[in-house]
C-alpha cells in the first residue's frame, strides 16, 4: 500500500486518479484550495465521493501549494507526490498571465521544496500545450519546446524545468506527464467538450472557432489516470512522457460526436482563431508505451457517449451549470 499525495485532487483528473488509488486500497491525501475558477460545488462533491469511497484511507486538506507550511504538511509520510494543482484555462492564463505564473510555477517550487525524503517520487502533470505551435506531427518528447503560445503553455514547461532541477539537485525520481487534452466525466466546465454539451443541450450557440479544421488529440480520463499509475512505478529517475489519444479529430468531428450522442443538432458560432489556440496537438505516445506500458484503450465515440451521459444526469440533478 502506498501514501498517495494528490494535488489538486478535487478538480477535474486528480478526483478520477483519488477514485482509483482508493479503490486499490492505496491511502491518499488530497491538498486543494478550491480555486473558483469553476464550480467549487463540482469539486466538493469530487471530495465527497472520494470520501465515501476511501473513508479512512481518504484525507482532504484544503490549502495552497504556494505555502510552504501547508506543502510541508502535506507531504510528510507520502511515497509518492502527484503535482496536478494548477490553473489549467488557456485562454484565462492570456487575461492573468502573473497569477497563472504565480500558482503554476512559484507553487510548483514550493511544493517540491518541502519534499525532504529522496524516495519520493514525483509525477507533474504537464501539459501539451508545451509544444505550441509545432508542425511537425506527431509530438514526440524530444521535439523542441521553446515557442509555448500562452503563459499556461510557459508556465508547465517551466514547471517541467523546475522538476528536472530539483531531480538534478536531490535525486528523487521524477516523470513529468505531457496530458493531451483530457476528457470525460467531471470535466472542467469552460473546456470545449463540456461546454459545447451544454450549449447545444440548452440549444445555444456553439463559438466555432476557426474553419472547424483545427485538430486535436483527445485522451478520455481514465487511460490519463493508467499512465499516471504507470509512471509511479516508472523506471528511469527522470523522464518525460506525452499521455494522449493518439489520433486527430478535426473541430468539426468533435461536435459530429456530440451532436450523435446529444440526440440534437448543434448551431455553430463562427468565430476567428484565439490567441493562445494552436492548430493542431497529436501525440506521438511510442515512448510511453515502450516504457510505462502505456495504451489508449478508449476510442472517441466510446468516450463521448459515456460524457454525454454523466453530462445529461448531472444536468437534469443540477449538479452543473
Ligand atoms: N484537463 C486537461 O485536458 C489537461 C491537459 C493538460 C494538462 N492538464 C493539467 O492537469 C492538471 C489537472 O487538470 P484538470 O483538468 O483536472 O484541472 P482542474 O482545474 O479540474 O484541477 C486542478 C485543481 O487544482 C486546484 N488548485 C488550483 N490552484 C491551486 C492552488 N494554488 N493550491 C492548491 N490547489 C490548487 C483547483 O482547485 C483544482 O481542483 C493541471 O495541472 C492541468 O494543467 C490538464
Amino acid at each position: 500500500m502506498s501514501h498517495v499525495l494528490i494535488t489538486g485532487g478535487a478538480g477535474f483528473i486528480g478526483s478520477h486518479l483519488t477514485q482509483r488509488l482508493l479503490l486499490a486500497g492505496h491511502r491518499v491525501r488530497v491538498l486543494d484550495n478550491l480555486d473558483p475558477y469553476y464550480e467549487v460545488g463540482m469539486k466538493r462533491a469530487n471530495v465527497a465521493a472520494a470520501a465515501a469511497t476511501g473513508g479512512k484511507l481518504f484525507e482532504f486538506v484544503v490549502g495552497d501549494i504556494r505555502e510552504a507550511a501547508t506543502c510541508q504538511h502535506a507531504v510528510h509520510d507520502c511515497d509518492v507526490v502527484v503535482h496536478l494543482a494548477a490553473l489549467a484555462g488557456v485562454r484565462a492564463s492570456i487575461q492573468d498571465p502573473c497569477r497563472y505564473i504565480d500558482v503554476n510555477v512559484t507553487g510548483t517550487q514550493t511544493l517540491l521544496s518541502q519534499i525532504k525524503d529522496p524516495r519520493t517520487v514525483v509525477v507533474f502533470g504537464s501539459s501539451s500545450s508545451v509544444y505550441g505551435g509545432n508542425r511537425k506531427v506527431p509530438f514526440a518528447e524530444s521535439d523542441a519546446v521553446d515557442q509555448p503560445v500562452s503563459p499556461y503553455a510557459a508556465s508547465k514547461k517551466a514547471g517541467e524545468l523546475l522538476c528536472y532541477t530539483w531531480h538534478h539537485l536531490h535525486g528523487n525520481p521524477v516523470a513529468c506527464l505531457r496530458f493531451f487534452t483530457v476528457y470525460g466525466p467531471r470535466q472542467r466546465p469552460e473546456m470545449a467538450i463540456h461546454q459545447f454539451a451544454r450549449r447545444i443541450t440548452d440549444g445555444l450557440e456553439i463559438p466555432f472557432f476557426g474553419d472547424g479544421t483545427s485538430r486535436r488529440d483527445y485522451t478520455y480520463v481514465d487511460d490519463i489516470t493508467s499512465g499516471i499509475l504507470a509512471a509511479m512505478h516508472g523506471k528511469r529517475p527522470f523522464a518525460i512522457y506525452n499521455l494522449g489519444g493518439s489520433a486527430v479529430t478535426s473541430l468539426d468531428e468533435l461536435v459530429g460526436h456530440l451532436e450523435r450522442a446529444l440526440g440534437r443538432a448543434a448551431k455553430r458560432h463562427r468565430l476567428p482563431d484565439q490567441p493562445g489556440d494552436v492548430p493542431i496537438t497529436y501525440a506521438d505516445v511510442s515512448l510511453a508505451e515502450r516504457e510505462l506500458g502505456y495504451r489508449c484503450t478508449t476510442p472517441l465515440r466510446v468516450g463521448i457517449d459515456t460524457f454525454c451521459a454523466w453530462y445529461l444526469t448531472e444536468k437534469r440533478a443540477g449538479r452543473v451549470p
